[in-house]
């Protein structure tokens, strides 16, 4: 019996906001955006929409791709920090909604590496008892957290949400290895302020500690250098060298840096799964969206050697290795 992926599902807001929308309403261009980033357009929900609107139809998606239902489940692991609430987790809010009545449920709160962060938790529990169905959530409302006024944040992100159920089987798309990191001393490279108990909610609270804040060029440098050490990390654990992964499916936060390591790992751009034109960076949303994207389409064919990386707020990074 190995791990492996059953199905994988993923959502995002209707609403299509494109950089010349965002032209209209702050000091910024089309062009800028594009050259720095890679991004075009990216999915914003609207006011009233959260995150299990998009967390139930993924988690659907991922469960019928699956030949699985709802009450199959034995766990539900939420990679998100913008859940619908902060009490109950997003994932018991899933339950719910799903009704994945036997299912234990829990947040991890991870920033943009909450979804691997889940595969490595669902890894373990299901090396302890292969016959668990879990259910691994990553994604994010992250618009409610941005400042419009602060083009340097802005511009970046966007909302949508991915799912994949897990288990184990005798074949499969198999998850050969994963493995995770985190530097707490480098918080303040990305964060927001409120509404923890440091900076709570009060009469005078201050609308700018419910924004993102984040020192770009410092997290670009260490997004690379994290990402690169996880995954060769991973490989290592995997048994498996660089050279043999045939595919890339990496953090969608800045096509330059998806670039970069593309260089690092000495692959063509054809076999690195970029989707980061038409997202933005979705924070624990781009791992289980661009697999689902990457599953549902021809970049993935059975064989191929997937190397999944991850880099976010905490800070936090993740890795995971795939035979498709
Ligand atoms: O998912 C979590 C991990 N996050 C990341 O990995 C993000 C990593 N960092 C980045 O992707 C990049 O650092 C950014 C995209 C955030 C910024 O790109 P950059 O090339 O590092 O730009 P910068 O911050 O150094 O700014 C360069 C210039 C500045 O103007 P001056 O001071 O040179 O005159 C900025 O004010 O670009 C200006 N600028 C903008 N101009 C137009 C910054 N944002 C914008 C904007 N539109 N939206």
């Amino acid at each position: 019996m190995y791990n492996v992926i059953l199905g994988t599902g993923s959502a995002a807001p209707d609403n299509v906001v494109t950089n010349h929308d965002l032209e209209k309403i702050m000091d910024t261009n089309d062009e800028w955006i594009v050259q720095r980033t890679g991004i075009k357009s990216r999915h914003i929900a609207l006011p009233g929409e959260k995150f299990s609107d998009f967390a139930v139809p993924a988690a659907q998606q991922a469960l019928a791709r699956s030949g699985l239902v709802a009450a199959d489940l034995d766990m539900i692991l939420a990679g998100t920090m913008t859940p619908d609430q902060l009490m109950p987790s997003g994932a018991c809010t899933v339950q719910a909604l799903l009704g994945a009545d036997k299912a234990t449920a829990m947040d991890i709160c991870a920033a943009c590496s909450g979804f691997i962060y889940g595969l490595s938790i669902a890894d373990k529990y299901l090396k302890c008892d292969p016959s668990l169905n879990i259910l691994v959530i990553g994604g994010e409302i992250v618009s409610h957290h941005l400042d419009w006024d602060d083009r340097t944040t802005a511009v970046l992100f966007g909302d949508a949400v991915g799912a994949a159920v897990v288990g184990a089987r005798e074949t499969g798309h198999r998850l050969l290895a994963v493995e995770t990191g985190s530097n707490g001393n480098l918080g303040d490279l990305l964060y927001i302020e409120g509404t923890g108990s440091k900076t709570p909610v009060t009469k005078d609270f201050d609308i700018d500690n419910n924004y993102i804040k984040m020192r770009g060029r410092e997290i670009f440098k260490h997004a690379i250098k994290n990402m690169v050490e996880v995954s060769n990390r991973a490989l290592a654990s995997a048994g498996k060298t660089v050279d043999q992964v045939t595919k890339i499916i990496p953090h969608q936060a800045n096509m330059r840096i998806i670039e970069m390591l593309a260089k690092q790992f000495k692959k063509p751009m054809d076999e690195v799964f970029v989707n980061i034109d038409r997202y933005g960076n979705t924070s624990a949303g781009t791992i289980p969206v661009a697999l689902n994207e990457a599953a549902n389409s021809d970049f993935l064919e059975p064989g191929d050697l997937v190397l999944m990386t991850v880099f976010g707020g905490g800070l936090t990074w993740a890795a995971a290795v795939i035979e498709w």
